[in-house]
């Protein structure tokens, strides 16, 4: 007998995932892998949060917390805000969340219904497409290039057909690393409050920029819901703990959504978080290792044909345009590394429609091996 299985897990994989797969398959042959494809940082927690978490484990008894997490932690986050964004935002409305990939479930859960229109910039991050629809919620892409930064814009909103319920916006993005500016997230926030459509910000990258600090939605929108997590400036992707600031009108849908799903985030790492705020100068030295990285990579990434790149104002990615050497991503990432053992990910992971026609390199690995790759993609492309 042939057993129901539900439309909701028919969503595309996350092919990242895939790569590593193939990648750790090629480590186990004993062939050696540079890592440029995972948005890992290299290096693990700073010292701080191990300190805190050690003296936790042997001192309290991590049993569960309260649905939106310690409040003293949630007390940090909102000083954060203070002292870096110079916005006010009462802890009551912050909540600790599994990584943002548990804020977008609680976030997508609570502000929309299935059946309901969410747009998204094309290329984006798959984990935000995929995790809508997997709630049901069409996500509607919006096609985005350089002339944009690969950003969206109200010009582009505008070209779409019929009604939206939510926007979410990345600054700086994945993969592409670009940013909105003060002006643009003002006009797309301007855009979402006259027509009603929610505004979610996903601010993962926050910290981790290179030209220009990096600008939170809600000095803009107090109705907009900014996701942020502990994995990328701080360092704690495994640790599996982030953030989200909800606004007034969905908190107590999103602490009845918290209850049910996850009950609380890991309480030992919401110690550690709590700890991270007081390792910046650790985590800051991450951020010189990552634009010394970025540095390496646009420097010499033309030079062995990778001449069309994003510009990366944020984050660890390179976005490169391949179109004048494949129409298929795929086939040329696995012959990249089959070739030369540098992973990376194809386009298509990001945008399906055009994704063949790019790959992202992920520089936030150690230096030695962001140098050796390019050195070799030199003689690989020569
Ligand atoms: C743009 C973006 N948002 C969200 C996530 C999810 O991260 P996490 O669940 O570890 O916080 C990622 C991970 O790479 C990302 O790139």
């Amino acid at each position: 007998m042939v057993l129901k299985v539900s439309q909701r897990g028919q969503i595309p994989p996350f092919i990242v995932m895939d790569v590593l797969r193939a990648a750790n398959r090629r480590q186990a042959e004993g062939k050696d892998v540079l890592h440029l494809e995972l948005g890992q940082p290299a290096s693990g927690a700073p010292a701080g949060v191990i300190s805190a978490a050690h003296q936790m484990l042997d001192n309290d008894l991590l049993g569960y917390t309260e649905a939106f997490g310690i409040l003293s932690v949630r007390q940090r986050i909102s000083d954060y805000y203070a002292q870096l964004h110079d916005v006010s935002i009462d802890p009551e409305r912050i909540v600790i969340t599994t990584g943002s990939s548990g804020g977008f479930v609680l976030a997508f859960a609570a502000a929309f219904d299935v059946g309901d229109r969410v747009a998204i910039a094309d290329p984006g991050y798959p984990g935000s497409r995929n995790i809508l629809l997997g709630l049901g919620i069409e996500p509607v892409l919006v096609p985005t290039g350089s002339e944009t930064r690969f950003q969206p814009t109200p010009e582009l909103l505008d070209k779409i057909d019929g009604k939206l319920d939510g926007l979410i916006v990345a600054s700086p993005s994945n993969p592409t690393g670009t940013m909105l500016g003060a002006e643009e997230l003002q006009a797309l926030s301007t855009y979402c409050h006259d027509r009603g459509v929610r505004l979610i910000s996903d601010e993962i990258y926050h910290g981790i920029t290179y030209e220009q600090p990096s600008l939170t939605a809600l000095r803009f929108d107090e109705n907009a819901i900014a996701i942020n997590s502990f994995s990328k400036y701080y360092s704690m992707t495994g640790w599996r703990v982030g953030w989200m600031v909800v606004p007034a009108d969905l908190l107590r849908s999103v602490e009845c959504l918290a209850q049910n799903l996850f009950i609380s985030a890991p309480t030992l790492s919401q110690y550690g978080a709590g700890a991270a705020f007081d390792c910046t100068d650790e985590l800051d030295a991450n951020v010189a290792r990552y634009a010394e990285n970025r540095q390496i990579l646009l420097s010499s990434l033309p030079k062995a044909g990778f001449d069309r790149l994003a510009p990366v104002d944020g984050a660890f990615y390179v976005y490169a345009d391949i179109s004048s050497l494949t129409n298929d991503s795929e086939a040329f990432c696995r012959s990249m590394l089959e070739d030369t053992g540098v992973a990376s990910t194809p386009g298509t992971d990001f945008d399906q429609g055009r994704g063949n026609a790019y790959v992202r390199f992920s520089f936030s690995g150690p230096t030695a091996g962001v140098t050796e790759a390019v050195e070799r993609l030199q003689h690989w492309m020569a």
